[in-house]
């Protein structure tokens, strides 16, 4: 990945470190009427914290990829379908999972924008979209967020191939900030690093519970200055999992293609 210059994105002041939010304690209600008591940040107001809106974002970030490949907010798996050779390339680099793991959807120009201003992302987080598919999030992690660093791991080598020609193109326009880092990696989100990243976006509802452990096993052991983690199911009512060293701090809804008004998005405070 080339170093990226010239900024696009001119961002809001955000709170100095260590001022501690204002938290509230509310009744949330699960889809299948679990109600259970969480504190919570205040939810951040409603008004823009980036000088990007959604419709900003998507007009620079959608003409940069393929044409097969533009977003469509429909159930289902949209994009173009895997080839057999990439699917089988991708269940041996993750022998445990199946191929139901792959399955895509992805945040809306919308639902992305909502979870960085859910997350408070700003020049000094490091976001990683664990299961990044096409990138298109990862990439407006980088443009609208304007965090230090934007990092996609995907498995199929094929939706990383189309996410860095995005990125290429983009690049190519100068629409890139080569002051931040953008990278897009094809790799098993369980191998990876993770030292540097603050906030973790896991969209794992096509992802079994022993995967979910595994991946959740890695970030606590290698992710040291992680702050927040984000999933779009329930640890403890999905997969059976409660870490102990995770607060559920929010309960919110953000927008997926499959579904635009929006899909329930958990964010985890590491309280360890
Ligand atoms: C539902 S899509 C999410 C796309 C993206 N996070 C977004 O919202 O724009 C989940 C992605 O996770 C990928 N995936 C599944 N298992 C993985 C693994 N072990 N390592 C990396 N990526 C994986 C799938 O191939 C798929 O593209």
């Amino acid at each position: 990945m080339p170093a990226l210059a010239t900024a696009v994105v001119a961002l809001a002041p955000r709170a100095p470190r260590g001022a501690r939010p204002p938290r509230t304690t509310k009744t949330i209600t699960s889809r299948d009427g679990v109600r259970c008591e969480v504190s919570q940040l205040a939810e951040p107001p409603a008004r823009l914290r980036f000088s990007m809106d959604a419709d900003a974002a998507r007009a620079v970030i959608e003409p940069a990829f393929d044409e097969d490949s533009r977003q469509r907010c429909m159930s289902g798996d949209f994009t173009p379908a895997l080839s057999a050779e990439d699917i089988a390339a991708a269940r041996a680099m993750s022998p445990g999972q199946t191929e139901f793991a792959l399955t895509y959807g992805e945040l809306t120009y919308e639902g992305c924008t909502r979870l960085g201003e859910i997350l408070a992302m700003g020049p000094d987080d490091v976001f990683y979209d664990l299961g990044s598919g096409l990138g298109r999030a990862t990439i407006q992690a980088h443009l609208q967020w304007g965090v230090k660093r934007a990092v996609g791991v995907e498995l199929s080598a094929e939706r990383s191939a189309q996410a860095r020609r995005a990125v290429e193109r983009l690049e190519q326009n100068g629409q890139l900030d080569h002051s931040r880092r953008l990278d897009l990696v094809c790799a098993n989100l369980l191998d990876g690093g993770y030292q540097e990243a603050t906030a973790v976006y896991l969209c794992c509802c096509c992802w079994d519970s022993t995967f979910v452990a595994q991946a959740l096993e890695v970030l606590e052991k290698r992710a040291v200055n992680l702050r927040q983690i984000v999933t779009i199911e329930p640890l403890d009512r999905k997969f059976g999992l409660r870490p102990a060293w995770l607060t559920l701090k929010l309960e919110t809804r953000v927008g997926q293609t499959w579904a635009p008004e929006g899909y329930p998005c958990y964010v985890y405070e590491v309280t360890r």
